[in-house]
């Protein structure tokens, strides 16, 4: 099989890249290990930025986020006892979008469909091959037998732990990384938000985000030690410690119901530089990870995937390197904001056993001035929107 690009990884930004692909008239073939179903049962988060919105439009696959997303003009932040809300509209004129990615993963997918792309599902040992060469490819196994795709580049959409970022000479990469000393125990249930936007909470007893995925279902986090078992977690005890942990308003409106979905995830800041190795691209969580505080993963393999489409785009149709030449410093000026961001956010909103009560005043005291200061609302504001592409 021949494409001109081969994308490994099915997941927002793998389907995004492809659809963006497919739109500039650019043959794309996507090899992903695991099945359709696999991905789609993936749990992730569910705020889009209005650029991510955009980009879904571009490709057609933005109608039903646009039918049923729920748009937001601001969150709230809680601590000392109360909520003190930031209205991201007032102070920037834009809005953030509750649309879960498991649907922007659908969309995406029904769209690659519609338009008679081919993605290889449950292939197996998937290789890119001879990037630092003219000549790229990728092998996979399926069905018992080994197939190859010559393509002029490849794009690691595989995520955090998969084979593109791995397959690159440990000396031509470099990695930075922070491992959090905590977790994010969530929980998804068919009960109403209690608030109809987000509510940030910083508590003595560990941070809480009450947030959504419709007016009918809810996910709630609280934060969590690395050590805690979701089977040590059932369903009444995070229901109280939640409580324990917003304010008393909301403690009194939350519904609580059974959990349709409940798990642990580490938290971790992660970037690996460059992101391009001769004909080999990366995007999205193979080359980035953040904290999920600042609701910026999924938008990050938007942006990724529109930089590296925009590239090849100018390789093909203007027969300039310039832009492939330029990508992983353009995307990384973004990603690097946005890890500053999802670190800030993160650091002012959790508990952390090292700093002590010191650190803890120090934390109330940045809410404090962050509630009271039109500068450091607009400076969280801009940020949490989305900082422009
Ligand atoms: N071969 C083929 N496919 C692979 C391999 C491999 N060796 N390793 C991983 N994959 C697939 C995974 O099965 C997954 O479907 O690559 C895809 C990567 O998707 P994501 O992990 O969702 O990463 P990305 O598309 O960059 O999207 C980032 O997803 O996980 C969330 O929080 C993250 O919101 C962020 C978004
Ligand atoms: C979510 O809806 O899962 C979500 C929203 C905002 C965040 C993190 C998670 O910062």
């Amino acid at each position: 099989m021949r494409t001109k690009v081969a994308i490994i990884g099915a997941g927002p930004a793998g389907l995004l890249l492809g659809q963006l692909l497919e739109s500039y008239g650019i043959d794309n073939v996507i090899i992903e290990r695991q099945s359709a179903d696999y991905v789609l049962g993936r749990i992730r988060a569910g705020l889009l930025e209005e650029g991510t919105v955009r980009l879904l439009d571009e490709v057609g696959a933005g109608s039903r986020a646009r039918r049923e997303g729920l748009l937001h003009d601001g969150i709230e932040l809680a601590f000392g006892g109360a909520r003190h809300r930031i209205d991201m509209k007032a102070l920037t004129g834009k809005t953030v979008m509750i649309y879960g990615q498991t649907e922007v993963t659908l969309d995406l997918m029904n769209a690659r469909k519609a338009a008679g792309l081919t993605t290889v599902y449950q292939a197996a040992d998937v290789t890119p091959l001879d990037f630092d060469t003219d000549h790229p490819r990728v092998t996979y196994v399926k069905d018992g037998a080994t197939h190859e795709i010559e393509c002029d580049f490849i794009a690691g959409c595989d995520g955090f732990h998969g084979i593109s970022r791995a397959s690159v000479n440990p000396t031509a990469i470099e990695t930075f990384e922070r491992v959090y000393p905590f977790g994010w125990l969530g929980i998804l249930s068919e009960t109403p938000p209690v608030s109809h936007e987000l509510i940030y909470s910083n508590h003595a007893r560990g941070f809480a985000l009450c947030t959504m995925r419709s007016m009918h279902r809810s996910r709630h986090y609280v934060q969590c030690s690395l050590d805690d078992h979701v089977d040590q977690w059932p369903d009444d005890r995070f229901w109280d410690e939640l409580k324990r942990r917003i304010d008393q308003k909301a403690a009194d409106e939350l519904v609580t119901g059974p959990s349709i979905e409940k798990s642990i995830a580490p938290l971790r800041s992660f970037v690996a530089e460059p992101m391009r190795f001769g004909r080999m691209f990366l995007a999205g969580d193979a080359a980035h990870i953040v904290p999920p505080t600042g609701a910026k993963g999924l938008n990050l393999a938007a942006s990724d995937a529109h930089y590296l489409a925009t590239a090849l785009r100018e390789y093909y149709d203007e027969k300039s390197s310039a832009g492939i030449d330029h990508y992983s410093a353009t995307a990384l000026a973004r990603v690097w904001k946005a890890v500053r961001f999802s670190w800030w956010m993160t650091s002012m909103l959790h508990k952390f056993p090292d700093t002590g009560t010191i650190g803890a005043r120090i934390q109330l005291a940045e809410l404090d001035y962050v509630c009271s200061s039109q500068a450091a609302m607009t400076s969280l504001a801009e940020n949490y929107v989305g900082l422009p592409f």
